[in-house]
């Protein structure tokens, strides 16, 4: 097969050198059974890639799990990846396979691979060199024929300096290892994946995007794209979207372009206009344009928080209630439930089935089952369904509570970075 033709159908797009050799990396090492780490900052294509290996190499009819390290609680990181037998720990009514096992024969993806915890690494290094290892509760060893690849926005080099990555795993995965360059080391490919996004969308919402002014075309070259090809898509798809039939000149643009830079914001979408009132009155005439802007914008960000929110939820129930709490839950929350936690684990395989919210007992955790369950029930016994706002107070209270106000802990829990429970923490105007 062609680069180009590797290109189009796995959709990597871009022809800069930079990205030539990556896809060249790429095509190279699909084939085989070696393990890949990929490395990039958010929004380069580290997933994209993830699945184009999968997809271009011999177990490709095999599954795919993808298992996002990073949104794990810690206490149930292990029995999550090797499995568990019947009694392991409290809740583990039933043994269960792990992702290592769900693998067999496939691909795992082991995402965020820096944030596993160090007794974790561990157990991957000794599955990386040779396929084995143990479910949790059981001293029977086990093997599995998995092909791995890892993804890192983190610098693990630094992680093993300062003690907290393993020098012997960074080594294993350090064999073959793809960086994927940010989109402002490579500016030649800008315009022409731009140029492919508004076409993908000028389809899909049946719009017409009319072009650039010379100075808009320089701006969107020299952005710094924090949030790179993510955000060049998300650019491409409000322009086609907020300016049908309009030539967008550089101010137009620069409205685009205010890159929402947080950790955790999930798509470095511009944020809503912060301009003063008066500012934003509009004449009626322009009206339509205008509002039509602010609530699809609105919408976005909806969506965000909503996305947050939920995997927030997931994370706290998944790590705290007993199987006996969550089927007390409405039907509509466990739905939830099972929903993230099969984005959490996984894309061909079920990993979201009751077997899987059992409750563990996390080491250094109070058990804090009885106090918070008549506080849950009356949450949501009532008709009338908390607004997502009151959910989420109401779950970090919980967490903090639980963790005796340690942030750290709390955000770990509530599947967030502590930043973005800071944040939260003042929006609410919670202590
Ligand atoms: N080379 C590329 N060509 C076309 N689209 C791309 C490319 N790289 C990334 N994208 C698009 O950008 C978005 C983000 O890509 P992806 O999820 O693979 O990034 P990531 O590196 O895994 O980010 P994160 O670290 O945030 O998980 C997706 O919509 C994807 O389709
Ligand atoms: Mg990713």
């Amino acid at each position: 097969m062609d680069r180009e033709v590797f290109q189009e159908q796995y959709g990597l797009l871009g022809s800069s050198d930079a990205m030539r050799q990556v896809i060249d990396k790429i095509m190279q090492v699909a084939k085989t059974d070696i393990t890949v780490t990929l490395q990039g900052e958010s929004g380069v294509g580290k997933d994209v890639t993830a699945r184009a290996i999968h997809a271009m190499s011999e177990r490709k009819n095999n599954h795919l799990v993808i298992v996002n390290c990073g949104a794990i609680p810690e206490g149930i990181i292990e029995s999550e990846l090797f499995g568990h037998e019947k009694g392991a720990f409290t809740g583990a009514n039933e043994s269960r396979q792990g992702y290592f096992e769900k693998a067999d024969e496939g691909t795992i993806f082991l995402d965020e691979i820096g944030d596993t915890p160090k007794n974790v690494q561990v157990k991957l290094l000794r599955v990386l060199e040779n396929g084995e290892f143990f479910r949790v509760g059981s001293s029977k060893v086990q093997t599995t024929d998995v092909r791995v690849i890892a993804a890192t926005n983190q610098d693990l080099w630094q992680m093993v300096q300062d003690g907290s990555f393993r020098e012997d795993l960074y080594y294993r995965l350090d064999t073959v290892k793809i960086k994927l360059p940010p989109l402002r080391e490579r500016p030649e490919d800008i315009i022409p994946i731009f140029r492919k996004f508004v076409k993908e969308y000028s389809a899909k919402y049946d719009s017409v995007f009319k072009g650039f002014s010379d100075e808009a075309r320089e701006l969107l070259t020299s952005y710094r794209w924090p949030g790179n090809i993510r955000e060049l898509r998300n650019v491409a798809e409000q322009l086609v979207v907020l300016e049908k039939s309009q030539f967008v000149d550089k101010e137009k643009l620069q409205k685009y372009l205010k890159g929402r830079q947080h950790e955790g914001s999930a798509d470095n979408l511009p944020m809503l206009s912060e301009k003063p009132r008066e500012q934003q009155q509009q004449s009626s005439d322009d009206f339509d344009g205008k509002d039509r802007e602010l609530v699809y914008r609105a919408l976005v960000e909806l969506r965000n928080d909503i996305a947050d929110v939920k995997k927030m939820f997931a994370n706290f129930l998944y790590s705290t209630f007993s199987q006996k709490n969550l089927k007390a839950l409405p039907a509509s929350v466990r739905d939830e439930v099972d929903m993230d936690n099969s984005e959490v684990g996984g894309v061909n395989v079920n990993v979201g089935d009751s077997g899987s919210l059992g409750m563990q007992s996390m080491p250094g955790q109070k058990d804090i089952e009885e106090v918070e369950e008549s506080e849950l029930s009356t949450f949501f016994d009532s008709d009338d369904i908390p607004s997502i706002e009151d959910a989420e107070k109401f779950l970090i209270q919980q967490a903090l509570k639980r963790f005796d106000g340690n942030r750290r802990k709390a955000s770990e829990t509530l599947g967030v970075s502590e930043r973005t429970l800071y944040r939260k923490l003042d929006q609410y105007g919670l202590d």
